[in-house]
């Protein structure tokens, strides 16, 4: 991506203070982008505003599991820049994972609660504020997951809610395809990020033996698609599912 080809616009990304947030919002500046911080995790997305410089980076607390204050987001966000964001990606995303027979209802559902509903409350609220804006040139970028097609043994809840995000994206693309808004969903492979990090070693290594480039993925180079997502590059990308995964299957 060539520097400046998002100067103009204001970005907000969930999930923002760890991993793939904060590098896609190191991304979206280094391309002229505002970019808004948001995480549950206030400290944390400071921390990714501050490295940005506050002329051009905001941080705010979000819990997107919770409609109240998704909405109280969306408001804080327009004051920011005094102008909806046209990119939103949804970044926010936490694993609970567990054999299916021993899965407490409450991991099931708070992993829905972010990763499902989060990510339909973000789109929702954004869209409008985006459609009220009359902004042209929206683009939303969706974190689903490899696991949506690997389906891996102990992640029932965490791989229902990736393959619904596909299914999500795909409606939502072509829902607000004619207000000039585009949908895609990113599904990484597994990437050097704090989530990963408490992935057994023996499952690691099996991983990086399956994957063709027998490493893990750097956030920064699922960072690299999503800014490509965002940006007039991508304007007939829509409704897509981009496997980023350095060829896991
Ligand atoms: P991470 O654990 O490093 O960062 C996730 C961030 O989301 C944290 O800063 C956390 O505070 C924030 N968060 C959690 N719940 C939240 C809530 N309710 N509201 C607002 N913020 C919340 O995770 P990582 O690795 O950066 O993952 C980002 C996204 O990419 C997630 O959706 C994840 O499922 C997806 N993904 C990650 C992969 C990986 O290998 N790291 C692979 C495939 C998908």
């Amino acid at each position: 991506m060539s520097a400046g080809l998002l100067a103009g616009k204001v970005a907000l990304v969930t999930g923002a203070g760890s991993g793939i947030g904060r590098a896609t919002c190191r991304l979206l500046a280094r391309d002229g982008a505002k970019v808004i911080a948001a995480d549950r995790n206030l400290q944390a997305a400071q921390q990714t505003a501050q490295e940005l410089g506050s002329d051009r980076s905001a941080a705010l607390e979000v819990d997107v599991s919770s409609a109240k204050s998704v909405q109280g987001a969306v408001a804080e966000a327009l004051k920011a820049f005094q102008v909806a964001p046209s990119i939103v990606v949804n970044s926010a995303g936490i694993t609970r994972d567990g054999y299916l027979l021993k899965m407490p209802e409450r991991d099931y559902d708070d992993v829905y609660a972010v990763n499902l509903k989060g990510t339909f409350l973000v789109t929702q609220a954004f869209a409008k504020a985006m459609i009220e804006g009359q902004l042209s040139g929206g683009s939303i970028v969706n974190l689903s997951s490899i696991v949506a097609k690997m389906n891996n043994i102990g992640q029932a809840n965490y791989a229902a809610t990736k393959a619904g995000v596909i299914s999500f994206t795909e409606v939502a693309s072509k829902e607000f395809g004619k207000f000039g808004i585009r949908v895609n969903c990113i599904l990484p492979g597994y990437i050097d990020t704090p989530m990963v990090a408490v992935v057994p070693d023996a499952i690691k290594q099996q991983v990086v033996q399956r994957c063709p480039l027998g490493r893990l993925g750097q956030p920064e180079e699922i960072a690299e698609v999503i800014a490509f997502l965002a940006s007039p590059q991508s304007s007939y990308v829509n409704g897509a599912a981009i496997e980023v995964t350095g060829g896991l299957k």
